[in-house]
């Protein structure tokens, strides 16, 4: 197992005390739950589900640590295939990601019941029948490839975490099967790494227990035992399934507090200022992932962000929370539909409304984790006007934070100077051209000039 480094710069709660490090992680799952559309908290439950098995299977501490990060993290990549879902099944992909989570892909009339319900479901009969028919020629193809690059992207987040190697291992293997007929390699039995094996049932019990009751959880657990599942596995949660405060566990309202102690307590990771930027930086890549067009969009907006920062004074630690507001500016934006995103035409009003609630659910997800609060204010305050025309709250210059104005015009600037579904990107003059003519009413000069002459 990798060896944790320590270092000396910790982050202090209000109180002084030192922070763990999934204080800030088990908050941040809420928006890994987004691009799957499973109710929120189910990366927590699963998390609470997981290290229950892993408990009764008397795992030592290293391993419960692993299994711990890896129940965690396990859809780190799921924001990664939500454009190949929309283009696959010309659908809603938080639709068809809520649906293939529970799906049985192993059974094909449940495959065909699946594709009849969610493929082409706006391309007329025919449109439809051709959509079902080509997918289902290439479903074995189809879900090893969704498979793969979610669980490489999911892998890549953990490496960059520093995290054990056994964790990114696990987080690739989620949708093995045990008889072989998973994906992406088809590995069977005990190769497929023992914490995706226990993952794996995780997210399947949480799924159906959240929308068809805890009999239905445990009735799929036994009925996929051996074909999905390792029998042992499956024993050991059929064991925590007979206590009931395992199952009050999973709707209490302090589940965050209660999985943030089942760290195990000798391994705990204290937070750092450089794990705090890591895991900005990864959240960052997570958001962006969400759709092609805006691959590095959140890492470019923190750049152009700093760069305003510094020309207009700022010292570093404050330049250190413009840059993980601007990060994780956009991180509602995984609750985002790419039947939306990357629509090839204008979106629609009502889409367009959509849209705009992103800004709302990256306030709430990030004034979850204490360390955040004031952080989180910014990030929901990105696309307000000076002027009050903005949104979500229509806010007015003195009552918009500083860091959200300096973060807006990065926003707007890197939106102009890339190419978005419907259009082409801009050049510099052009760009600017459009923020001067906002200049003031929209957004503050001082920024826009500020970014411009970082610029040229
Ligand atoms: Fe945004
Ligand atoms: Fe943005």
């Amino acid at each position: 197992m990798a060896t944790y480094k320590t270092i000396a710069k910790t982050v202090k709660a209000e109180d002084g005390r030192e922070i763990h490090y999934s204080e800030v992680l088990t908050g941040l799952t809420y928006a890994l739950d987004l691009p799957l559309a499973q109710p929120a908290g189910h990366t927590l439950r699963t998390c609470w589900i997981g290290m229950h098995i892993g408990r009764q299977l008397e795992l030592p501490p290293d391993q419960l640590w692993e299994l711990y990060y890896t129940l965690l993290l396990k859809d780190a990549g799921g924001s990664r295939i939500g454009s190949r879902l929309f283009e696959l099944f010309y659908n809603d992909d938080l639709v068809v990601q809520n649906a293939y989570r529970k799906l049985n892909r192993q059974q094909f009339k449940d495959v065909l019941r699946f594709l009849n319900k969610h493929a082409g479901i706006y391309e007329g009969t025919f449109g439809q029948l051709s959509r079902i028919i080509n997918l289902l020629i290439q479903w074995k193809a189809v879900t090893a490839e969704l498979s793969k690059v979610k669980g490489e992207a999911g892998a890549e987040i953990v490496k960059n975490l520093d995290l054990p190697e056994a964790v990114a291992a696990a987080v690739c293997a989620v949708d093995e099967h045990f008889n072989g007929k998973g994906q992406p390699q088809g590995l069977e039995g005990d190769k497929i790494p023992l914490y995706a094996r226990i993952a794996l049932l995780t997210q399947v019990v949480d799924a159906i227990q959240a929308e068809d009751g805890k009999d239905a959880a445990l009735a799929e657990a036994e009925g996929r035992s051996g074909t999905w599942f390792d029998p042992q596995i499956v024993a050991a949660f059929k064991s925590v399934a007979e206590e009931d405060a395992f199952w009050a566990g999973l709707t209490c309202a302090e589940l965050r507090a209660a999985v943030i102690k089942l760290e195990p307590k000798d391994k705990v990771i204290i937070l750092t200022e450089e794990k705090l930027d890591d895991l900005a930086q990864a959240f960052a890549v997570i958001i962006d992932n969400k759709s092609d067009f805006t691959k590095g969009h959140s890492a470019r907006v923190a750049e152009y962000a700093e760069a305003v920062g510094k020309l207009d004074g700022m010292d570093m630690p404050s330049l250190r929370q413009l840059k993980r507001a601007a990060l994780l500016h956009d991180l509602g934006r995984l609750g985002i539909s790419n039947a939306i995103l990357d629509k090839p035409v204008a979106i629609t009003k009502t889409e367009h409304e959509m849209t705009q609630k992103h800004a709302v659910w990256s306030e709430e997800i990030l004034g979850r984790i204490s360390i955040f609060r004031q952080l989180a204010v910014v990030a929901g305050a990105h696309h307000e006007r000076l002027d009050g025309l903005g949104y979500p709250n229509g806010k007015k210059k003195d009552d918009i934070p500083g860091d959200s104005r300096i973060i807006t015009v990065a926003d707007i600037y890197d939106a102009l100077t890339t190419t978005r579904p419907h259009r082409e990107r801009m050049d510099n003059p052009k760009a600017f051209e459009i923020l001067n003519g906002m200049r003031d009413g929209a957004l503050e000069g001082k920024y826009v000039d500020l970014l411009r002459k970082n610029v040229e």
